[in-house]
């Protein structure tokens, strides 16, 4: 099977903002980006998946635009831009760009226009609906919290806005505002980016009178016409971000036949800790067997009709490690133990910055330390509704999106070397033992452990075409599963337990051909193999 280059790619995300400032401002810039390719190249990633860059007032950190074809002063110029492309490309390095369609900036010159009133022209870009009975139009809420809808006094007119109040929702229905985003999107296309990661696309479809946000009718039938009419000609990478998606839903996305998307991120195995029916803040512990259940699904659904994506991190998300491994007495071994069961599964792999470190949640003590403006709101409404503070600061420290968003953190000086001037968001204290530097410099890293993963992906087609296959005989901690290809078998096992744990599967006999482990391991013995707290490796058997 001839592989399309974003089937074998590890793809790394930065979001720039934290990722190198290179003026002494505080804020990570395009210029900084630059001067850290070659430690990605080290790293031997395919792509960079970068968060927006686009001018934005930053109610939401860049996914509120009010320019798509101009960069954010902060960040830099469209020159800096162009030489970030152009010294990916000579290391092998494709840009992925974020596309933030389902909505844009309140500054945007659209939303301007089309708040001016009701014959405006560009009145139809957004999403205005007539007051009902003096109220809101509908129970639609944000979900940033609150009413999804905004009242107009000028106009008498309420508009919608799914997320904040400063990111009205596009209008798709309308052609023209599909036609401006596909000229936007060959812009950048023509400029020689290597795809798009699609914001909330899931929700484009929406019929907001009906109160249908996600998955709307004509969802895919918009898909569509983007992929005819901007990337199709194109040998890039496109993957929408969609929340609800099943498997089945994913194949309608990503069937090479249906001439959409190249994958999707599903969040399924995301939600695992969440209470039913509650908010994303509303957590319980997480069920390996569950999980095992919902990646195991997605890894054997999908054939040959639609393709996965890998995740445990972004932007959105704690850090894995501090979410469902151990920070702190296993924090090596189980930040390796999350990237070996999850790098030799089937699709395409996303590194978050900082993961490949090992990067940890940061914990805040007052709401006066967070930035983002999804715990901002959900504070303000929870305490409203008489939750304690104690319990709010709580939600925050384990799901709040800040933990992921502190500052990259490069090396033991000040401000972890991302900065010369005051972060923009605190650095975590930790720097000082978790750092680019220290990884670096010791070739037991979690580091190296990432970057022989890509390797092994690289050199072995069993990785990315091969069958997989769950191994249920094991302890629930005990996640283990096959890969099989031509002939050849491999058998990864990782243990999410503190402690140790055994098991005995004489039908897997013994092998001594290790691939890669995080602890020192020569050989396996299937019928009587004693796991380490966190340990894993891979075996060819
Ligand atoms: C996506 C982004 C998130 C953003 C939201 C609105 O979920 O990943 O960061 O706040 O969309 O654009
Ligand atoms: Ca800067």
């Amino acid at each position: 099977m001839k592989a399309k280059w974003w089937q074998t790619a590890v793809v790394y995300q930065i979001y720039p903002r934290s990722f190198q400032d290179s003026n002494g401002d505080g804020i990570g810039d395009l210029q900084g980006i630059i001067t850290r390719l070659d430690y990605l190249e080290n790293l031997g990633i395919s792509a960079i998946w970068l968060s927006p860059v686009y001018q934005s007032p930053n109610d939401d950190n860049g996914y509120d635009i009010s320019d798509y074809q101009n960069i954010m002063t902060e960040f830099g110029t469209m020159e800096d831009m162009d030489e970030l492309i152009k010294q990916a490309e000579k290391r092998n390095i494709k840009i992925i760009m974020d596309l933030v369609v389902n909505h844009t900036s309140d500054e945007h010159q659209w939303f301007i226009e089309s708040r001016k009133g009701k014959d405006n022209p560009y009145r139809d870009y957004y999403i205005w609906r007539d007051p009902v009975n003096g109220r809101k139009p509908n129970d639609l809420r944000s979900i940033f919290s609150g009413s999804a809808w905004e009242f107009d006094e000028e106009s008498g007119q309420y508009y919608l806005h799914l997320f904040s109040k400063k990111q009205p929702d596009l209008n798709w229905e309308n052609e023209s505002v599909r036609q401006e985003v596909w000229d936007m999107m060959n812009f950048w296309l023509e400029k020689g980016v290597g795809g798009f990661r699609m914001d909330v696309i899931d929700l484009i479809g929406k019929i907001p009178d009906q109160e249908i946000t996600g998955n709307g009718p004509k969802l895919h039938e918009y898909l569509q016409e983007m992929n005819e009419k901007t990337f199709g000609n194109y040998d890039v990478l496109t993957v929408g971000e969609t929340w609800g998606a099943t498997p089945e839903i994913a194949k309608l996305y990503s069937n090479p036949k249906r001439k959409e998307l190249s994958m999707v991120f599903q969040f399924e195995h995301i939600g695992l800790d969440q209470q039913e029916g509650k908010d994303k803040w509303d957590t319980k512990p997480l069920s390996v067997n569950e999980l095992k259940k919902v990646l195991s699904k997605w890894q054997t659904s999908l054939g040959n009709e639609g393709w996965n994506s890998l995740f445990w991190n972004n932007h959105d998300l704690p850090r894995i490690v501090s979410r469902w491994g151990n920070d702190t007495t296993y924090h090596k071994e189980s930040a390796k133990m999350f990237a070996i069961l999850l790098h030799l599964m089937k699709g395409t792999p996303y590194i978050y910055q900082g993961e490949e470190i090992g990067m940890t949640n940061c914990k805040i003590t007052d709401i006066s330390e967070v930035n983002d403006i999804e715990s901002i709101n959900m504070y303000k409404e929870r305490l409203a509704q008489g939750y304690s503070k104690e319990e709010i600061i709580d939600s925050i420290n384990k799901k709040g999106r800040d933990n992921a968003r502190t500052p990259m953190q490069w090396d033991n000086s000040e401000n972890a070397g991302f900065t010369t001037g005051t972060p923009w968001l605190r650095v975590n204290p930790n720097y000082k033992e978790i750092n680019v530097t220290a990884n670096l410099a010791d070739a037991n890293s979690i580091f190296y452990c990432y970057k022989q993963l890509i390797q092994l992906r690289k050199d072995n087609p069993i990785i990315v075409w091969g069958d997989y296959v769950l191994v249920e005989e094991v302890p629930e901690q005990v996640f283990m599963y096959l890969r099989k290809f031509e002939g050849e078998t491999w058998a990864v096992v990782a243990n999410f337990g503190d402690q140790a744990v055994a098991i005995q599967l004489p039908e897997f006999g013994q092998s001594t051909r290790i691939l890669i482990a995080n602890y020192p391991r020569s050989s396996v013995e299937f019928s009587q193999l004693e796991l380490k707290p966190y340990e894993a490796f891979a075996v060819k058997l």
